[in-house]
């Protein structure tokens, strides 16, 4: 006999294909209309599946969509966050298929926020359909579903601080993160926190004719250049004094732990088209990706970038830099040594300015809970092998501040794969993974709840 999931999956997917099309990038005020609509449409799908208590939460920025069915107020709840903006889908010309006109293709969704994270949402609002068709939720569950997580979380901060007793629960449940393959599951235990920055050089009060100039003045492109590349030495460690004191240093058990997960450095580097592999020495491709600290330029520009050639020397020249950060380093105080180090090592002749933008702590999750127990039988049973706890790269900041003001843990359970491309042209999920993490989810829920009770 077909299941519940099996008989319906097809109208799954094209719900969730609808909600794809509405186009909700949180970082461009001109998209601020489909933020709203997509907002509407998930509060829509809550309410039609006996979500109760279904609501905006308006914030100074886009609403919060909540929701709950507290089945019983002995029962252990479970607070399910997600976020429902997703990331600007430029360039354009890069998509095979328009990122807002949703297709199947190669059993794969390719849309912006097919995976990140819109898809991995819709999972936990059709395994909540699914529990209530076959007997129930085993446990009371609250929903989350904010539309900010991609400029930084600043007003659901605020939201979580400001609602403590509403969000009152025993565990975090999120899928925004991923796996290492579709038959290596595992379940991500840290997430990297963030520091965000960007810097202005300033030289001369105009730009100038090159040749009337050049080689009389610093030119801020070049001494940016010169910056940029000071901030790592020869054996690509990052030289801003203080940046490595408070990092977490594994153990060798640690390290050779993390060195069983499955990885093979030709794979990486064919998957991205890369002729060899590079980081910080003394680390392996997976501890440079997940337990060690990173410096990156996100975007560099002034100048003349235009068509043909321009003999200028710029006036100014920009760049946005972050920083990974693992425990048990704080944004803040890395904020501070960053802004320091850069202004100290600005030659004389030119002026420059660090702003700061949004920032986030590292986590690292249990793996000696009743609920990461709960999540890796779950995944146990449905993909036929126990999950492999991994360090992720990426960041949640919303994470830690779950811990910090309501005292809850996180489990993360995430069905992405690294090659779903999410931020980038041709963002795509599998048709597998948002099935199977349908199907993963209501394990949890009775896993946790049997275990909970005894
Ligand atoms: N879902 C991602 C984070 C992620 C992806 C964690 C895959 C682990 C595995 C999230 O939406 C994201 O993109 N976060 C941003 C931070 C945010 C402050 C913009 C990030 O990691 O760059
Ligand atoms: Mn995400
Ligand atoms: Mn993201």
């Amino acid at each position: 006999m077909a299941s519940y999931l099996e008989e319906n999956q097809d109208r799954f997917l094209s719900e969730l294909l609808d909600w794809l099309r509405i186009p909700s990038v949180s970082a461009d005020p001109k998209f601020h209309g489909d933020v709203l609509k997509a907002a509407d449409y998930l509060k829509a799908r809550f309410e039609e599946l006996g979500v109760e208590n279904v609501e905006l939460c308006q914030t100074a920025g886009n609403p919060i969509v909540y929701g709950e069915k507290i089945v019983d107020p002995s029962l252990p709840t479970v607070l399910v966050y997600g976020h429902y903006d997703v990331q600007p889908a430029d360039p354009y010309e890069l998509w095979t298929s328009p990122p807002f006109e949703p297709v199947i293709k190669d059993e794969k969704i390719y849309a912006r926020g097919a995976c990140d994270d819109k898809g991995q949402v819709y999972m936990h609002v059709k395994a909540f359909e699914v529990m209530m068709k076959e007997g129930g939720v085993p446990c009371n569950v609250k929903f989350m579903i904010e539309g900010e997580e991609e400029i930084g979380s600043n007003n659901l901060g605020i939201f979580v601080r400001e609602n403590k007793e509403k969000l009152k629960a025993d565990v975090i449940l999120i899928s925004d993160t991923g796996m290492l393959a579709n038959d290596v599951p595992s379940i991500e235990v840290g997430l990297r926190g963030l520091s965000y920055h960007e810097v202005e050089v300033t030289g001369p009060n105009r730009d100038l004719h090159s040749g009337l100039y050049g080689g009389a003045v610093a030119n801020p492109i070049n001494v940016l250049c010169k910056m940029i590349a000071s901030l790592h030495d020869e054996n690509n460690h990052i030289t801003i004094p203080g940046f490595y004191d408070q990092v977490d240093e594994l153990s060798a058990e640690d390290r050779a732990e993390m060195a069983k997960a499955p990885h093979s450095d030709d794979e990486f580097k064919k998957s991205i088209g890369l002729t060899d592999i590079y980081g910080e020495k003394g680390y392996s491709t997976l501890e440079r990706t997940s337990i060690r600290p990173t410096l990156d330029v996100n975007g560099i520009w002034g100048g003349y970038t235009g068509e043909g050639a321009k003999t200028v020397i710029a006036s100014k020249a920009f760049a946005k830099i972050s920083m990974r950060l693992v425990p048990h380093q704080t944004s803040e105080q890395i904020s501070q040594l960053f802004q320091d180090h850069f202004q100290s090592i600005a030659p004389s002749g030119v002026t420059v300015v660090v702003k700061p933008h949004h920032g986030g702590e590292p986590v690292v999750t249990p793996t000696d809970s009743v609920a990461y127990k709960a999540a890796a039988d779950a995944m146990e049973t449905t993909f036929g092998k126990r999950p492999i706890p991994t360090r992720g790269g990426g960041s949640i900041p919303i994470v830690a501040m779950f811990k910090s003001e309501l005292g809850l843990d996180t489990v993360l359970l995430g069905f992405g794969l690294d090659s779903d491309a999410i931020h980038s042209p041709n963002e795509h999920y599998g048709v597998f993974n948002f099935l199977k993490g349908i199907e993963t989810i209501p394990h949890f829920y009775r896993n946790y709840a049997a275990a909970m009770k005894s």
